[in-house]
């Protein structure tokens, strides 16, 4: 019986450990999943509420650690979290994605010598500016069983001398999640709320500091979404930051006056009936970027780079960067093209079994 500590911080790891903890639960005599919240997301809508749509008990242990600078956060998650793992002392810790959460919780574990595994293991989008990217390489470079998405991330481990027999490929489990939750998600009345008919308008999500921190760079995607929104309605559910920056930087009225809705953010079964409509998805989202390749859903990724290329090589998404006119441009030539998705291609191992691979994994490698 293998005790497993699965970690979960930020919006993103929800629908990833959600499954890895069903499968789990349902190999009752193998394992015996705990979840560790850290408390990195701690908004009703950013954290409660997908416990709520992916039918997550509450966590076992929640570390209640909040925002805070980078550094305060992940330190204060490690001091949170090293007297638990003492107590618990498990036979793995399961982290998962990129956020800080992720690098904090591993970094404890490898100072006391208990195993790590790293779901999403191996993505780089080569760009170090981008705090995920340190937290990717760092985790990557301290876990025992590495379990990537795509092939892709097989390479870069490679490339970073990674020796091969920690390195698994087990496919994306965020789409066991999406899979799993897609029927379900039409009793979502979402659309209907928000009066929209099917392929009738776009999705927008930004969050990424270094689109909506800088007021001339979200000014100038504004200014291309405004544009965008004058062929097609966008509706925009607002990460808590990116609402601030909104109205700090003064961005409110030309919003309202333009056919960009901005809403709060939706909760997971919501956001999927919404985005799973949608004619256009435009974001800065890593997960999203994957979700469209998952339905075939033309996707613009407003970023200069993506640690998710086989998203662009299925054929669904196009890294615009952040010029506004190229955004526009794109915007227009997608919306235009009736068959801009229809030889997009879905990578292997992205079935909905990826969290039995992940399971098996760690029963092999525990032998
Ligand atoms: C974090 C992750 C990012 C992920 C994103 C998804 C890191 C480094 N970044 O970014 O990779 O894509 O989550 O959302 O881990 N806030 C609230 N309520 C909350 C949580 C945050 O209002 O429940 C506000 C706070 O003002 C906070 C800010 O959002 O300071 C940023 O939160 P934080 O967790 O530091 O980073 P995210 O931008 O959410």
């Amino acid at each position: 019986m293998l005790k497993v500590l699965n970690i979960v911080g930020a919006r993103p790891n929800f629908m990833k450990i959600a499954p890895i903890y069903a499968e789990m639960k349902r190999r009752e005599s193998e394992f015996l999943p705990l979840i560790v919240h850290t408390g990195q997301h701690y908004d009703a809508a950013m954290s409660d509420s997908f416990f709520v749509d992916l039918g997550m008990p509450t966590p076992d242990v929640h570390l209640n650690v909040g925002s805070a600078s980078h550094a305060v956060q992940t330190a204060k998650i490690m001091m949170e979290f090293e007297p638990i793992l003492l107590g618990q002392k498990p036979d793995w810790v399961l982290v998962v994605g990129d956020v800080n959460s992720t690098i904090a919780c591993a970094l404890v574990c490898s100072k006391l010598g208990v195993k790590v595994a790293h779901v999403e293991a191996g993505l780089r989008s080569y760009d170090r500016t981008m705090p995920e990217e340190i937290n990717r390489i760092l985790t990557d470079s301290i876990s025992d069983l590495l379990l990537t998405p795509s092939p892709d991330g097989n390479e870069n481990l490679k490339k970073e001398g990674i020796a091969d027999e920690k390195v698994k490929l087990v496919g994306n489990v965020m789409i066991d999640s999406l899979l799993r939750n897609l029927k379900i998600a039409e009793s979502s009345t979402v659309r209907e709320d928000l009066n929209l008919t099917e392929k009738g308008y776009a999705v927008l999500t930004l969050h990424r500091p270094s689109n909506v921190d800088d007021k001339e760079v979200f000014g100038g995607l504004i200014d291309s979404l405004v544009s965008i929104s004058e062929k097609i309605p966008i509706i925009f559910p607002a990460h808590p930051r990116t609402k601030g920056r909104v109205e700090e930087f003064g961005f409110v009225e030309k919003v309202e006056k333009s056919n960009i809705k901005l809403i709060e953010p939706l909760g997971y079964l919501d956001f999927m009936r919404l985005y799973s409509g949608a004619k256009l998805v435009l974001t800065d989202s890593g997960g999203l970027q994957e979700e469209t390749t998952a339905l075939g859903i033309p996707c613009l990724t407003l970023r200069e780079n993506t640690e998710r290329p086989i998203t662009i090589e299925m054929g669904t998404n196009i890294l615009v960067g952040t010029n506004p006119e190229n955004i526009k441009q794109t915007a227009f030539e997608v919306l235009a093209d009736e068959n801009f998705t229809a030889n997009a291609k879905i990578p292997p191992l992205w079935d909905g079994k990826t969290a039995e691979r992940i399971c098996d994994s760690l029963l092999n490698y525990s032998t």
